[in-house]
């Protein structure tokens, strides 16, 4: 069931009575949102789209205006028509137009240099205007997507011309920086213009409802803590598999890879989640501080322990796709990785010899986020080994996308004369449960921005852990050469990927 914005909770209430308790959060204050880079694929594919179901679910303040800035030079009609088709385009709502109306009349555009002086003369000016007009009383969140070249000087011509009146937040896109040393330097500008408090580093999979959920799961029941640590759990296997190839994105992906795309943050991000320890209370500080100190507790992975790869040719859904080399744009002798595997320690009371293995690629076979925490078979073999011939361990799987939901993997006896037990799920499904559709993380997280909320964003010592881990792996790679490509596009990754769970008498889930 899709939620319609003219019906009231109450009604909501009635349809599905697990909707109870629900209360409508509180109202940003006003505000204007400037985005640099506003000419970009994020603003048309994730931008727009979430800002018009804010706008949709009346989320968003009245006194609210959005500034688009980028070099293209557009009118504000020409910037418009451009978000109207996009957000027609990539919604998950239906298009409406007085939805659209209400937030178009609030949008508009200043075509710049990223950080030229004037442009943000300009951009400033604009923002003053807004103030006067739509009464957004100075108070402004800087949406930074911008390429990794022009964010230092950006954030010293933003930090230079914050608004004396109302508060200022800056949400800073990936790649926060390309190693340690470059996420530190962005660090040290940020903060001698910003508060730690007004920056907001994105990492989208925080905004994920299912990864959002795993707090939910872990510190809303009693049953899972207790048997969430090395005593129970035998490991934890966490996948990013994308099916898409580069989409056309050459420039940026030579130059980041996988480690750097994905494994650096939403990977990582997902092991510190699954790892933490319970937090004291769910604010923005007590999370991070807990994630932290699982990053901190990282173990570096020997070369052993970690597995390079990028595709070759291959199939996808039948259909034949070049190489990663043959890509437009890539170089055709290209060493850039589409596909990690890692063996990850935790090195904690917990965790302490319990592997996390951890893998991301592109043009895997198929779009699938989970997290599998493998627990311990039953210690004592009650039942002969034929009735349990093929029995798996309990696992609980969390799915972050697609299907999202949770399924513990439990033995059940086959209904019969005989004693014979099989695996079965018992399953939960956002879909079937809430029966409504699941908000895009960037909805949530430009909300939570403008409610000054934190929690969802990353603070800047995790992203120098995260880095400093990366920083290690890419060193040890320094030292040889990968053959590449050394997987098919549509399989699952090198064979060399399958030999690190062989190793250890283990293999990854089965799809
Ligand atoms: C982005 C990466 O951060 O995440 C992309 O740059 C990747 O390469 C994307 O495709 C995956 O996000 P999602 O939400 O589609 O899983």
């Amino acid at each position: 069931m899709i939620e319609s914005p003219n019906q009231t909770l109450e009604e909501r209430l009635a349809e599905n009575p697990l909707l109870e308790g629900l209360r409508l959060r509180r109202t940003p204050e006003p505000c204007a949102m400037v985005i640099f880079g506003a000419s970009g694929d994020l603003t048309a594919r994730k931008l727009f789209p979430a800002l018009y179901a804010l706008a949709y679910r009346r989320l968003l303040p009245e006194r609210f205006a959005v500034v688009g800035s980028a070099r293209t030079p557009l009118s504000h009609d020409e910037f418009r028509d451009q978000m109207r088709e996009a957000v027609s385009e990539h919604a998950r709502d239906e298009f409406r137009t007085d939805v659209w109306d209400w937030l178009a009349e609030r949008t508009t555009y200043v075509s710049t240099e990223f950080a030229s002086e004037q442009g943000e003369d300009r951009v400033a000016a604009e923002l003053t205007r807004l103030d006067d007009e739509r009464g957004t009383s100075g108070n402004r969140v800087y949406y930074l997507a911008v390429p990794p070249e022009a964010m230092p000087k950006l954030v010293e011509e933003v930090g230079e011309r914050r608004s004396a009146r109302g508060w200022a937040r800056l949400i800073v896109e990936k790649p926060f920086g390309r190693d340690l040393a470059s996420a530190r330097e962005l660090n040290a500008l940020l903060a001698g213009r910003f508060s730690e408090a007004e920056v907001f580093r994105i990492d989208h999979y925080l905004g994920k409802e299912t990864v959002q959920n795993l707090l939910a799961l872990r510190f809303a029941n009693g049953i899972f803590e207790p048997i969430w640590n090395r005593q129970f759990v035998d490991h934890v296997q966490i996948t990013v598999a994308e099916s898409l190839g580069i989409e056309g994105r050459a420039a940026f992906y030579e130059q980041s890879g996988a480690i750097r795309d994905v494994f650096q943050n939403h990977l990582l991000q997902l092991v510190a989640l699954t790892a933490m320890e319970p937090p004291i209370d769910f604010d923005a500080e007590a999370i991070r501080n807990e994630k932290v100190k699982v990053l901190r507790a990282l173990h570096t992975p020997g070369p052993k322990n970690v597995v390079r790869g990028q595709y070759g040719r291959g199939f996808e859904e039948g259909f034949e796709v070049p190489s990663y080399r043959e890509e437009d744009g890539v170089a055709p002798d290209s060493e850039t990785e589409t596909y990690v595997a890692a063996k990850l320690y935790v090195d904690n009371w917990r965790w302490a010899d319990t592997p996390f293995y951890v893998r991301t690629g592109k043009r895997l076979p198929k779009r699938e986020t989970t997290i599998a925490i493998q627990f311990q078979r039953a210690p004592h073999p009650l039942f002969s080994d034929a009735a349990t011939d093929g029995l798996r361990p309990n696992v609980l799987l969390v799915h972050v996308q697609p299907d999202e939901g949770v399924s513990l993997a439990i033995a059940a006896k086959v209904p019969g004369q005989g004693m014979t037990i099989r695996t079965v799920d018992m399953n939960f499904l956002y879909g079937g449960a809430f029966r409504t559709d699941l908000p895009e993380a960037y909805e949530r997280l430009i909300l939570d921005c403008l409610l000054g909320d934190a929690t969802l964003f990353m603070r800047a010592d995790e992203i120098e852990e995260q880095w400093s881990l990366v920083d290690a792996i890419v060193a040890a790679w320094q030292r040889d050469r990968p053959s590449f490509p050394n997987y098919e596009a549509g399989t699952w990754g090198p064979p060399a990927a399958d030999d690190l769970m062989h190793r250890d008498g283990r293999s990854w889930r089965r799809h």
